[in-house]
């Protein structure tokens, strides 16, 4: 029936064409954070007001701790910091294993917010070195198309960073707005190709309404989704809700918040490849710096940082449990 080509080649533009099935690799819930994740405590790449700690550090002054069910980091809400430290105590942890063609299901109860802070949730190659192999930013708030942002942000921005001649179309299936459609990191000031994400989907708003998940799906079959539901949804799919051991990403799922097709603009194999996860929490810095002028918080972000200890009791993470699925050969 030759009539019917042209319908279908519509739904092949407008759907993958080969979905994936998935099954559980790796479950990371409480104390398996502290046997399977690196703590950085490297100088802040991105030049935050920071004092990356080592694990034994954060165990004992409690800015790293599980119980059986819950995994929290967080920024230091005691101390005043001494003017020659490196910055205000914090965590930064990096997962030591790397996932290629992946389904990354995240739940947390709380991000870090408040004035300063720069949490972030994101992937990078393996190998690198970056921007080779690409950075997949989940959980970030730099939407250009929000005030105030960073610090104060209340909607996502999901975001891609690559090495060159990868961009994506503006016109794509996705709920989300879209901020910049080129992923060189070497152009626009390394802006990425990003994704703004519902208001509640960052910040004080999503912690107010207890957290929600995340969903990353990497295939060189579909490209890279980015899925996100607040707590109080309704349309979360089952398996995500109950953590089922297979995940098949299927038609009854809803449009992605973000969606980066893969193809002759942006060849998934030259553009990605195994990544390691980082949940971090820096303050000021490149990004958090420059825009703190445009959040509402007072003064200069590098003393807020260092003098207002008591502004940091809601910065930090709490993860309920981060599950990664792996293709079902
Ligand atoms: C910075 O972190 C290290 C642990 O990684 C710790 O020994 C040091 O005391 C911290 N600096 C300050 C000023 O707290
Ligand atoms: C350590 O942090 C956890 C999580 O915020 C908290 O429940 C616990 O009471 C803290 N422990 C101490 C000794 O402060
Ligand atoms: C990017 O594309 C241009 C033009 O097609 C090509 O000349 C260049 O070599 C490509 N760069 C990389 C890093 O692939
Ligand atoms: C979820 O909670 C938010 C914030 O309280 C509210 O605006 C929204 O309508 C709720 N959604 C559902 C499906 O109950």
């Amino acid at each position: 029936m030759r009539t019917a080509y042209p319908l279908l080649s519509l739904l092949f533009v407008l759907i993958p064409a080969v979905r994936s099935q998935f099954t559980i690799a790796d479950t990371y819930i409480g104390q398996d954070f502290f046997n399977t994740w690196t703590w950085q405590d490297i100088d802040d790449p991105t030049n935050g007001r920071v004092n990356y700690t080592d694990q034994a550090f954060a165990r004992a002054t409690n800015l790293s701790y599980a119980t059986s069910t819950k995994f929290f980091m967080r920024a230091d809400d005691q101390n005043v910091v001494p003017s020659n430290a490196r910055g205000r105590n914090s965590v930064r942890i990096l997962s030591n294993k790397a996932y290629s063609d992946s389904l990354t299901v995240l739940d947390i109860q709380h991000m870090p917010e408040g004035c300063s802070t720069w949490p972030a949730f994101w992937s990078l190659s393996q190998t690198g070195p970056w921007p080779a192999g690409g950075e997949i930013d989940i959980i970030e708030g730099e939407s250009r198309f929000h005030t105030p942002r960073v610090n104060m942000d209340t909607s996502n921005l999901i975001s891609l960073h690559t090495s060159p001649n990868c961009t994506v179309p503006e016109e794509r299936i996705e709920t989300g707005t879209v901020d910049s459609t080129n992923c060189d990191a070497d152009v626009n000031y390394n802006q990425g190709c990003g994704v703004s994400g519902p208001v509640g989907s960052y910040g004080a708003p999503l912690n107010a309404g207890g957290g929600g998940w995340f969903v990353m799906e990497r295939t060189r079959a579909t490209g890279i989704r980015v899925w996100f539901w607040p707590r109080n949804a309704t349309d979360v799919p089952p398996a995500v809700l109950f953590a089922e051991p297979f995940i098949l990403p299927d038609l009854t799922w809803p449009t992605p918040t973000a969606y980066f097709p893969m193809g002759a603009d942006c060849n998934y194999e030259t553009h990605f490849n195994a990544h390691q996860f980082v949940f971090d929490l820096t303050f000021c810095g490149d990004w958090a710096g420059t825009d703190y002028t445009t959040t509402g918080c007072s003064g200069s972000c590098t003393d807020f940082v260092d003098n207002n200890p008591e502004a940091f009791t809601e910065a930090y993470w709490e993860v309920n449990s981060l599950r990664m699925y792996t293709i079902l050969a």
